[in-house]
């Protein structure tokens, strides 16, 4: 560690301590964000744990809908997110304006939104779920009636194919997860034949037809420390690799594409994350109308999961 990055880490600590902070990373943050993070995990854990603790303040290392996340749940914490920049493209593919017009093409249809939406989204659905629940969730919904899903198509579309389940799916995707291409599993599969192979489900659905595992990034680091097998290959955005080799040192993690990379989590810095508790701010706040009608979808997925 260089000498900066020392110092700039001693009074991000000296910080959180004095403002009663808590510091949450998702898996995708940069290696030294996770390093310092209270807390690591995928969507769900995130949420599970904002939901959770007795600190005042949260300062949130991921992207914005994460954020808003844990503001629904906590209305009385103060959300801070180092960069007001780090959305996700995704979630904001869909808005609840497209939303309301679509519901109104399907008014008895169930709503299953993907927590990667904006809190409008959210207030506008029946039910979120996480990469790590989705199937669980939509299984759970009484049979015989529609289902919208929204945004993503493509963990839409592998939610149909395990459940059987039909469902209207929103043309979103995540632009870091289709850079993974099937070509790429196949070469690596060829190179490494002992590898497994898991991939998230935001992959295209050809790439997910080639793994052994499909998984949440939660679900992945779970995997890699209980498989046998000493060389995974991982079909995610690849700042999960950082955790993956830090937990299992004796395992080799081969990322499905090194181009699967998602700048909007990479905004999140130490230096910002210094300025965002020595200025208290951007602070993300969801007003109250909206937390209530998202809340009532994320408690919903809560309870489920
Ligand atoms: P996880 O909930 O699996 O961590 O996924 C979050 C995400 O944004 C995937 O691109
Ligand atoms: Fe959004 Fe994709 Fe980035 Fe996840 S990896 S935050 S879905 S853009």
């Amino acid at each position: 560690m260089i000498d900066s990055d020392a110092r700039l880490i001693e009074e991000i600590l000296r910080l959180k301590r004095e403002r009663n902070a808590i510091i949450l990373a998702h898996n995708y943050q940069l290696g030294e964000v996770q390093d310092i993070g209270d807390f690591v995990g995928d969507s769900l854990e995130l949420s599970q744990r904002a939901a959770q603790t007795d600190a005042g303040v949260i300062v949130f290392c991921g992207v914005h809908f994460m954020a808003e996340t844990a503001s629904i749940l906590c209305p009385d914490k103060v959300v801070l997110l180092p960069d007001m920049d780090a959305g996700c493209p995704m979630a904001n593919m869909v808005t609840a304006d497209a939303l309301r017009g679509r519901k109104k093409e399907h008014p008895g249809a169930v709503v299953v939104c993907y927590i990667n939406s904006s809190a409008e989204v959210k207030a506008e659905s029946d039910v979120c779920c996480t990469s790590a629940n989705a199937v669980r969730i939509v299984d759970k919904l009484p049979s015989g009636i529609e289902i919208l899903f929204v945004p993503d198509q493509y963990l839409g579309h592998y939610i149909s194919t395990k459940t059987g389940r039909e469902m209207i799916l929103w043309p979103g995707y995540c632009p870091t997860h289709i850079r993974i291409k099937a070509q790429d599993i196949i070469k690596l599969r060829e190179e490494h034949p002992q590898a497994k192979v898991t991939v998230h489900p935001e992959c295209r659905p050809e790439v997910i037809a080639l793994a052994d595992e499909v998984l949440s990034t939660g679900g992945m680091c779970r995997f890699a420390s209980s498989t046998e097998a000493k060389e995974v290959i991982i079909g995610t955005e690849i700042g999960l690799l950082h955790r993956l080799r830090k937990e299992n040192p004796g395992k080799r993690f081969i990322p499905a594409s090194d181009q699967a990379v998602c700048p909007r989590m990479k905004l999140i810095t130490l230096e910002r994350i210094l300025w965002t508790l020595e200025e208290m701010t951007p602070e993300v706040k969801v007003p109250e109308e909206i937390r209530l009608r998202a809340k009532a979808s994320v408690d919903k997925m809560l309870e489920a999961a």
